[in-house]
């Protein structure tokens, strides 16, 4: 019977101490485990009398379940501590500022695109853009400029096999959108990339983007064209600008023509940018030769139209004043983050 008590003693004081759940654990596999001294008590029995048994039995048995109850008091006590000192460590400071998302904003490219788009929307015309690879007919065939021509030399050309390239003007998708509206009349822009090989320097890229414009129907003329391009410069550039017509050469239009705005730095005066002129190249355009509205399915006695081809990274350089071409492409944040449209 004092062994009893002792070990009630023992065990009581040291659950009671216990600090956490592994050691109250070790405690309770200790005292009541199968080897434990609890487990001892009760093999102990079979060599007590038969009148001391009862007694003894129910001593140790009172204490089994005096300490069991001691022990889950305790779990429930030491699990609440655990918990409260979690919620403490993982506590989160409202009061600090957040972390603001880093957004990003529209490459220049893109917002001269769009900006071109939404002027050309407005004056009626639908967006159609095309492949990037095109057959050797849409490039050049169609745009009357047949195998053997010279005019090939001028956009020395990436191929992918004998009869596909990489497109070197968006005239290839003039040439695609002229055989499928034929014979009904068309406004259109198609924007996108274009590929020749060139070497890169601060003017020159083997891939850069242009926009073509294409108008076909009864009695379309060159001041036609030379109205909607008037329009699209002082979009462009600002209300005060003038453009001119200087008699050029394309296969796929006649008449062509290069097309000048005033200088945006001198005003027209002359400066080192516009070389002493007053006027700055920005576009090819004409009217679309009769020998490509036949190829294509139109009767160039009922019909005419125009076509211009406008660089992007040309616009965007003359409006934001860029130096190189190659910032357009090597993604500097410091770069292209500068760019805003402007309304
Ligand atoms: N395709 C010509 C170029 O890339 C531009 C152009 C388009 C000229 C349409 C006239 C008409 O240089």
């Amino acid at each position: 019977m004092n062994k009893i008590e002792e070990l009630r003693q023992e065990a009581m004081e040291k659950i009671s101490n216990a600090e956490n759940m592994n050691v109250l654990n070790d405690l309770r596999v200790a005292f009541m485990g199968k080897k434990g001294p609890v487990q001892d008590l009760m093999k102990g029995m079979k060599d007590l009398s038969k009148e001391e048994k009862p007694a003894f039995g129910q001593k140790v048995n009172q204490l089994k379940s005096e300490l069991s109850s001691l022990i889950e008091q305790k779990k429930v006590e030491l699990e609440a501590k655990e918990m409260l000192a979690q919620i403490e460590h993982e506590k989160i400071d409202i009061t600090l500022p957040g972390r603001k998302p880093v957004v990003g904003n529209t490459h220049p490219l893109n917002l001269i695109t769009q900006e071109l788009e939404d002027l050309f929307i407005g004056l009626g015309y639908q967006v159609i853009e095309g492949p990037d690879v095109v057959d050797d007919l849409y490039c050049f065939e169609r745009a009357n400029i047949p195998k053997d021509h010279p005019a090939r030399d001028m956009q020395d050309s990436l191929y992918i096999n004998d009869n596909e390239l990489l497109r070197t003007h968006t005239t290839a998708i003039q040439m695609v959108v002229l055989e499928q509206m034929a014979p009904n009349p068309i406004k259109v822009v198609c924007p996108g990339k274009v590929y020749r090989r060139d070497d890169d320097d601060a003017t020159h890229s083997h891939q850069f983007m242009q926009m073509e414009g294409l108008v076909v129907g009864e009695g379309i003329t060159l001041s036609d064209l030379k109205g909607t391009l008037l329009f699209l410069a002082r979009k462009m550039f600002g209300q005060d600008k003038q453009i001119r017509f200087r008699p050029s050469y394309f296969p796929f239009t006649e008449p062509s023509v290069e097309v000048d705005v005033t200088c945006h730095i001198c005003g027209g005066k002359g400066c080192p940018t516009c070389k002493g002129t007053g006027w700055i190249e920005i576009l090819g355009a004409g009217e679309v030769n009769p020998n490509v509205l036949k190829m294509a399915g139109y009767d160039p006695e009922k019909v005419s139209g125009f076509a211009f081809g406008v660089g992007i990274e040309r616009v965007a350089m003359l409006k934001y004043g860029i130096d190189d071409i190659r910032h357009f492409y090597t993604n500097d944040l410091r770069f292209t983050s500068q760019f805003k449209r402007f309304e």
